[in-house]
């Protein structure tokens, strides 16, 4: 695990909107398009915010989504409608290339539908993902399980809504690259918790090439920023 501390949310936002589009230009240029998955939560709102006003080949990329919480289509608490309100909706995307779970129809439904969409996609080249204060990562909550099918129905998560769908920790870890995206001081306990071994779904993430872990100092406590 790589970690880097920022001095304030900001400055973590801005590196992270640079990293996701220098990600996306050398996924371009080697394989011709870029698979990116999404973060819900609200630590990569300005992310997206920023990259709403940048210059890419938006027609190469390919969005996923981690997780979604099954509310009905449209619903602002929804991740993808998040991500669309502030930064898809404003870039030419195809919306073919938006690769949204159909969260509406129930978590079990709704799971089957996202595997078949993945089956026979290969590795994403960034996955993106936040870090709750319990130490879940997408919607892999503790207690639950975090492996098995690619897509995961998750029918008692302690975060509302209860009902949600969450990819698996091996498939978010068939990636190129991940980048944890934490800031706050709410934060503080989970970060121990990983940085001491302690079994938090986050630690479940384990791409060949480790996870990028960015932090904020509020999040980070005491150690002191880059
Ligand atoms: C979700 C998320 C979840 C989130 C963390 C951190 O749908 O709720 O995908 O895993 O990333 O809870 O959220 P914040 O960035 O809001 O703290």
């Amino acid at each position: 695990m790589n970690e880097r501390v920022f001095p304030d949310p900001a400055s973590l936002q801005a590196a992270a909107a640079d990293y996701i589009l220098e990600a996306a230009r050398a996924a371009i240029a080697a394989r011709g398009s870029y698979r990116l998955v999404l973060a819900g939560g609200e630590t990569p709102r300005s992310v997206y915010a920023r990259l709403a006003k940048a210059r890419a080949a938006w027609d190469r990329w390919l969005i996923y989504f981690g997780d979604e919480r099954c509310l009905p289509a449209g619903a602002v608490q929804r991740n993808d409608v998040m991500a669309h309100s502030v930064w898809l909706d404003q870039v030419p995307i195809p919306p073919a290339n938006v690769h949204s779970i159909p969260a509406e129809l129930g978590a079990d439904t709704a799971a089957a539908r996202y595997a078949d969409a993945l089956a026979g996609i290969g590795d994403f080249d960034l996955v993106l993902l936040g870090l709750g204060e319990d130490g879940h990562t997408a919607s892999l909550f503790p207690g639950q399980p975090t492996g098995g099918p690619d897509v995961l129905a998750v029918h008692a998560a302690p975060k509302p809504p209860p009902e949600r769908v969450t990819l698996s920790a091996a498939r978010l870890s068939r990636a190129r690259q991940v980048l944890f995206l934490v800031t706050g001081d709410n934060k503080h306990g989970a970060l121990t918790d990983w940085r001491q071994g302690r079994d938090i779904p986050a630690r479940h993430i384990s791409p060949p090439g480790g996870v990028e872990l960015w932090l904020d100092t509020n999040a980070a406590g005491s150690i002191s920023a880059t």
